[in-house]
Formats: C-alpha cells, sequence, structure tokens
C-alpha cells in the first residue's frame, strides 16, 4: 500500500470524524497533510495545518489524494474537477453535486485515468456502491429501495416513537449533527434524490437528471397523515426507490406507508435501510449508520484505503448493450390529503378506493401515475397537501 498524503477540504462533521477516526487506528499510511476550509479564524481546538486558499493543496506537491467533504456543492464541483485534471485521485462524499455532475465526472476520470470515489455519499456507512458495482449483475437486479437520509428518519422515529414535535425533532438531529446545514435537502428529499441518482448509476448504468424524477419529503405531513398511518397500523418513512419492469426503469423519493412485514418499518433513528431485490435471490437488506461524523468519516477512510490499491469504479453497466428506459408512467396507490376542491383536481385518480371529508381536511386514497405526481411537484408542497404512498403489501 503506498503512502497517502491527504489534502483535506472541509472539517465539519465529516471532516473532523475522518480527522478523529485516522487518529483513533493510528495510521502509517495515512496522513491529513493539509486541511482547506472557508474560515481561517476559527478555532479548531486541534494542531494542523489549516488554509482557506486551495491552492495550498493543489501547489503542495506531496500531496497525491485529495479528500473532498464540504457543503457548498457548487465549489465541490470545482475541487472535483480540478483534482481530476490535475491527476490526483479524489474522494468525495457530495451527492447533490455528484447527482448533478457525475456523467462528466465518469468522462474526466476516464479521460485522465484517475479516480474518484464516493461510497460515503450514498448511505453514509453502508458500503451500497461498492455492492452495486462489483457484485450485483444488473439482470438478476430488480430494484433498489431503501431509507437514504438519516436525519429525516431520526424525525420520523421522533415523531412516531416519542410523540416529539416536528420543530423539536428537527432541532435535535442538527444538533447532533445527522442534519444537513440546509435541512430542506434532507426533509424535502433532495438528499435522497441524490443519492438515488448515485446508486441508479451503479446499479443499472443509467443516468437520470434531478429534475426529472419526483421527489416530495416530510415537510408539510402533520398530524391527521400520522393519525392515517396509526390507523392503519403502518409508519411513515421516507423512501427512495428505483425499480427495474421489463425494459422500464422507475424511480422516485416519495413518504410511504410502511406495514410492520417490511424490513425498512423497524429502521430507526439516524439509521439508513437498502433493499435490494433480485430475480431469483429475493431480498437483501443492508441496514447501518447513515449519517454522522465518525460513521461516514470512517466510511470516507475506506474509500481512501481503495485509492491506496488503485481501485476505481469501472462503470460496467453503462456498457450493457441494452438499458433500461426511464420512464414516469407507472402507476400506483397513495394516501393524499388536501384541502380545496382546487388541491383535489391537481391529481387525476384512476381509481379511488377511500376518501374522507370535513371541514379541516379531506383525503382520497387512490391510484395515480408518477407522471401525474411529477407534474404537480412544486403545488403539492404546502401545508395543505402531503401525499404517501400506500403499497398493497
Ligand atoms: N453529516 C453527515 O452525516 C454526512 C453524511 C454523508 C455525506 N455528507 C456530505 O459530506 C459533506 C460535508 O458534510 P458535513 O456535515 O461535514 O458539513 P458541515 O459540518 O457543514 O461542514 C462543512 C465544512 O466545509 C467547509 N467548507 C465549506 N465551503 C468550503 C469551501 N469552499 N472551501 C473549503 N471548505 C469549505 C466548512 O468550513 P468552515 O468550517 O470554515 O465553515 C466546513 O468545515 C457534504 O457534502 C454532505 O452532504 C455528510
Amino acid at each position: 500500500m503506498k503512502h497517502l498524503n491527504i489534502g483535506l477540504f472541509g472539517f465539519g462533521n465529516v471532516g473532523r470524524g475522518l480527522y478523529d477516526v485516522l487518529k483513533r487506528i493510528n495510521s502509517d499510511n495515512v496522513t491529513i497533510k493539509r486541511i482547506c476550509v472557508r474560515n481561517i479564524e476559527k478555532d479548531r481546538g486541534i494542531k494542523a495545518e489549516f488554509t482557506d486558499n486551495p491552492d495550498d493543496i493543489f501547489n503542495d506537491r506531496d500531496i497525491n489524494l485529495v479528500v473532498e467533504v464540504i457543503d457548498d456543492a457548487e465549489a465541490a464541483y470545482d475541487i472535483v474537477k480540478r483534482a481530476l485534471k490535475s491527476r490526483i485521485p479524489v474522494v468525495s462524499g457530495n451527492k447533490k453535486m455528484l447527482g448533478h455532475h457525475i456523467l462528466e465526472l465518469i468522462d474526466l476520470q476516464e479521460q485522465y485515468n484517475t479516480a474518484l470515489l464516493y461510497d460515503a455519499s450514498a448511505c453514509g456507512s453502508i458500503p451500497v456502491i461498492r455492492n452495486l458495482e462489483e457484485y450485483y449483475d444488473n439482470d438478476l437486479l430488480c430494484s433498489v429501495k431503501g431509507i437514504l437520509n438519516g436525519s429525516s428518519n431520526f424525525i420520523l422515529s421522533k415523531i412516531f416513537n416519542e410523540k416529539m414535535g416536528y420543530k423539536e425533532a428537527l432541532k435535535l438531529a442538527q444538533d447532533l449533527g445527522f442534519a444537513e446545514s440546509n435541512p430542506t435537502l434532507d426533509i424535502d428529499g433532495w438528499d435522497s434524490l441524490y443519492k438515488l441518482i448515485i446508486i441508479t448509476m451503479h446499479a443499472f448504468g443509467v443516468y437520470v437528471a434531478p429534475e426529472q424524477i419526483f421527489t416530495y419529503g416530510i415537510s408539510t405531513m402533520n398530524d391527521a397523515d400520522i393519525r392515517f398511518a396509526e390507523e392503519k397500523d403502518r409508519r411513515i418513512k421516507l423512501v427512495a426507490h428505483v425499480e427495474k419492469i421489463d425494459d422500464r426503469l422507475i424511480m422516485c423519493v416519495i413518504p410511504q406507508l410502511i406495514s410492520r412485514n417490511k424490513y425498512i418499518y423497524s429502521v430507526e433513528d439516524e439509521f439508513n435501510g437498502v433493499v435490494i431485490k433480485g430475480l431469483f435471490y429475493d431480498k437483501q437488506f443492508m441496514f447501518g449508520r447513515g449519517a454522522g461524523g465518525h460513521p461516514t468519516g470512517s466510511a470516507v477512510l475506506s474509500d481512501i484505503t481503495a485509492c491506496a490499491y488503485n481501485y476505481r469504479y469501472e462503470y460496467k453497466k453503462r456498457n450493457d448493450s441494452v438499458l433500461p428506459r426511464y420512464t414516469t408512467e407507472h402507476t400506483f396507490r397513495v394516501y393524499f390529503r388536501y384541502k380545496s376542491a382546487e388541491q383535489r383536481n391537481l391529481l387525476n385518480f384512476l381509481k379511488v378506493r377511500e376518501q374522507y371529508t370535513s371541514d379541516e381536511y379531506n383525503y382520497i386514497v387512490g391510484d395515480v401515475t408518477i407522471a401525474n405526481l411529477k407534474a404537480h411537484q412544486e403545488e403539492l408542497r404546502t401545508p395543505d397537501c402531503f401525499v404517501a404512498a400506500y403499497p398493497f403489501d
């Protein structure tokens, strides 16, 4: 294993987590040579070479690996591109940046023959990307579905198990370092979306841009929705889902009413759970900490070690002769709470299975297409509305 001198960008939850993990294992092979942060004036309480100038890392000839764990996707994009173009391998945790730019970054890896690894970006400490890349054969793989956002799951656990208020639970998630600096990324589903895009690339070899995928979170969920879930003996979980159905691929991020018999029903707090379904092996379940400085720091370390052994993602499935075609023409059963007749008419129910009306709110249980939901994604994001998938089993 070659010695790695790391130029680290970011010293927040994950950067510090990586620093602690490295200190704890006392590795002879990995050294953090220099750390670039936004605010050089902040007291970090450690002795290390800090800078706020990326050039100090890129011009340091001893640095042979860049690790980027900052919370600014645009700056992260520049750092990763610059590292690849300088032929310095790079490890990144930034799913938003990857969700938007992964295709270009795959090309750059090829062009400059340099690795970009990002297992830590998708499910914190769960090694889902390398597993999908190396182990799961495309023809046998049917779906990947799971709880990919630790922060919203933490909030939902506190609400369902401890009857905590929404704002209080969010504040606690932030205080514990699970939430993104901008919490709408977590609770409105965007964080799960970016992870889903990365996972889909490695599971099925297909890239679908963020704006094409129905993405809806838990920010408008209220007591009526919680009551509905409890009456049906289900729990609401924020689920990201990609599924291959014949030659078609469907994807979405949506809260789901999950029944007790499902693996993800009992995924609590900041944990993530991913269910991988195959044609012949049925279901497999990966479970672990999806957020937090130390779990994510250790996933970053795993990528660092993989770099030391010259590991690279090969994106093999992109070369399959027939790739599934992304579509939103797929129907599923949903629970839809709304207030006005205008809101009711946003969704074109192919079949209505249950209805409720009152002075405070109304709901419908029925079948809609993802395309219909996608067309009204932003109008549905109001406190008067909430949509959750309501699978039959
Ligand atoms: N937190 C998690 O559990 C988790 C899990 C998986 C992946 N991630 C990903 O890991 C990344 C970091 O997350 P985090 O939770 O550690 O964020 P964070 O706690 O908010 O820390 C962000 C760090 O980035 C630095 N920074 C921001 N812009 C910069 C720039 N242009 N140049 C250099 N440094 C810059 C900040 O510097 P200052 O300290 O000076 O402000 C800070 O140290 C994000 O992409 C996130 O999505 C996080």
